[in-house]
């Protein structure tokens, strides 16, 4: 297990945001969490990356406990996400963006790099080059040198997946990256998230488009107000009761 999370709870004053979730993420394999709105799963990603602590429960990756440690520490370890209300850095271009993911992986920190040895050239050099490699990886090279605020919705998520995958994680938390894409673009994405599994990254994906939930996951969990409801493959889900319930009056889920 690569990731383990057991009995997990947060409150936020009154809100019971998730109530004691348990569930294990195999390595190598592509989970989905899914659940109607306000179900805790954006909490569960911000709990996972040391956002903020748990109120009481633990998480491990890789058998070290990390719900006690600050982000930059568990993104060391191997741990990265995307956000759903995305957070590119806008005054940036593509490929600067980039960069700054990959800095965590090189010796001299994002700032200090301003002082230029030449060992500090050196490593710029091969920050640019594997920055470009992923951009490459997630077909944006040709708009290295654009402005990022310039890129279409689809595009800046994949920039956000490339700025993720540049800090060389093992688990890669991926929060709605289909929001907003159309049919074709959806497509291109799920081409994308198994190209990352298969580099051997494992994947939770949160994401309300069930006809890509479904297709592409080992396994599914589903949060309902804070509380995991059921957990199982695709098929298990797609006929699950509770599943079903929690899911009815619901009108933002895509078929
Ligand atoms: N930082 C916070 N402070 C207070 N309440 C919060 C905070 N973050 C989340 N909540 C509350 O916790 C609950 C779960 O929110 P969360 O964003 O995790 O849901 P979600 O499953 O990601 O929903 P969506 O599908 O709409 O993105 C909601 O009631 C939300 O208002
Ligand atoms: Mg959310």
């Amino acid at each position: 297990m690569i990731l383990k999370i057991l009995d997990l709870s947060i409150d936020f004053g009154g809100v019971k945001a998730l109530q004691q979730v348990t569930f294990n993420v195999k390595e190598g394999q592509i989970k989905a969490v899914i659940g109607p709105n306000g179900a805790g799963k954006t909490t569960l990603f911000n709990l996972i990356t040391g956002i903020f602590p748990p109120s009481s429960g633990g998480i491990h990756f890789d058998d070290v406990k990390i719900d006690s440690l600050k982000s930059h520490k568990i993104a060391e370890l191997g741990v990265t996400r995307t956000f759903q209300n995305l957070e590119i850095f806008d005054n940036m271009t593509v490929l600067e963006n980039v960069m700054v993911g990959r800095h965590l992986r090189s010796k001299s920190g994002f700032f200090e790099s301003a002082v230029r040895s030449e060992s500090t050239k050196r490593e710029e050099r091969e920050i640019i080059e594997s920055s470009l490699d992923y951009l490459d990886f997630v077909g944006l090279s040709m708009r290295a040198n654009d402005m990022s605020a310039s890129l279409p919705l689809g595009f800046q998520r994949y920039l956000e997946i490339a700025r993720a995958l540049a800090s060389e994680p093992r688990l890669i938390l991926l929060d709605e990256p289909a929001a907003g894409l159309d049919e074709k673009e959806t497509e291109d994405l799920m081409g994308l998230i198994r190209k990352i599994r298969d580099k051997d990254i494992t994947v939770l994906l949160v994401e309300h488009n069930m006809g890509l939930t479904m297709e592409i996951s080992d396994e599914i969990v589903v949060l309902d107000h804070g509380e995991l409801i059921a957990e199982g493959t695709p098929r298990e889900i797609q006929y699950n009761k509770k599943v079903i319930e929690a899911y009815l009056g619901e009108d933002d889920v895509s078929t």
